[in-house]
């Protein structure tokens, strides 16, 4: 088999928190070990709480970890400064929940899919890749000009996406990207990205709380209990023989037809596990 494209060993993070003048550490990712292959959605699922995105923002080297390592296409980014930080960059981008809090809200699509390119490529014609990228997620023609709070949600999120694709990454953090969606512009984003990925060799890291979206585009699922990954494997797998209680649990949650029972039951198992 190849070399993964990421590979976690025995990564650990602990933030320390504060509470009422005291200082308490938080073990957020406890000892987690996780290949990434080249081309294939790994999905990372667990209820909040439990380090999906502080995994996430590890690999992305926007957090250092407290021990462990983290390669990126064999090279070694844990403690590699600035060098590490610099191939996360070129090498690596992220698509978040909210598409409003990433994207600047006075300036158009086209530029601001274009800055990230003319930061990393000045060599290339930015306004070019970046109408390049908005076409192929569906923004064309005069729409390009407009601000951000002209689209919708889902549109957004496209804008987004375009961002991320310009630069032509070969790994794609996608945290939460089509939670906050309407469920019919949800399969719309899922189906882009889907697409996306088989046309650009894409490989995704695709955190998610929302077991349907997860079943519908990966290839791999890794569930994440407590700041760990007590359960990995091919998602058919997980899904039709769940190994580890939690999964189970997590599993019995969700495959219930009404969508405000399983949002009770996954509460009820969040709390539980919080010990609130
Ligand atoms: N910057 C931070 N400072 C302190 N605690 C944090 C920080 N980021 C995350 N945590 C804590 O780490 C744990 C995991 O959080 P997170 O990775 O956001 O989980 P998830 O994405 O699965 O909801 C939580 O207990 C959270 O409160
Ligand atoms: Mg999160």
């Amino acid at each position: 088999m190849s070399e993964p494209l990421v590979g976690v060993s025995g990564v650990v993070k602990d933030f320390t928190v504060r509470e009422r003048g005291r200082k308490r550490t938080v073990r957020a990712v406890d000892d987690v070990s996780l290949d990434i292959h080249r081309g294939e959605t790994l999905a990372l699922v667990g209820e909040s709480g439990s380090g999906k995105s502080t995994l996430g923002r590890l690999i992305l080297q926007l957090e250092s970890p407290t021990s462990g390592s983290i390669r990126f296409d064999g090279e070694e980014l844990v403690g590699a400064g600035r060098a590490g930080r610099r191939t996360a960059q070129r090498s690596m981008q992220v698509i978040f929940q909210d598409p409003y809090s990433s994207l600047n809200p006075v300036r158009s699509a086209l530029l601001q899919v274009a800055e990230p390119v003319s930061v990393l490529s000045p060599e290339k014609d930015a306004e070019a890749v970046a109408t390049a990228a908005l076409a192929q997620v569906g923004i064309t023609g005069d729409a390009v000009h407009r601000l951000p709070r002209s689209f919708s949600g889902g549109q957004r999120q496209r804008i987004a996406i375009a961002r991320a694709i310009a630069v032509a990454p070969a790994l794609i953090v996608a945290d939460e990207p089509v939670s906050a969606l309407d469920v019919q512009v949800q399969a719309q984003v899922t189906d882009l990205l889907r697409d996306l990925q088989r046309e650009l060799g894409l490989t995704y890291l695709f955190i998610s709380h929302d077991l349907a979206v997860v079943r519908e585009i990966a290839t791999r699922v890794a569930v994440m209990y407590r700041g760990q990954v007590v359960e990995e494997g091919p998602t058919a797998e997980i899904f039709d023989h769940p190994q580890h209680p939690y999964t189970r649990k997590l599993l019995d949650a969700v495959l219930v037809a009404d969508p405000a029972i399983a949002r009770a039951r996954l509460r009820q198992i969040s709390d539980a596990a919080t010990g609130i």
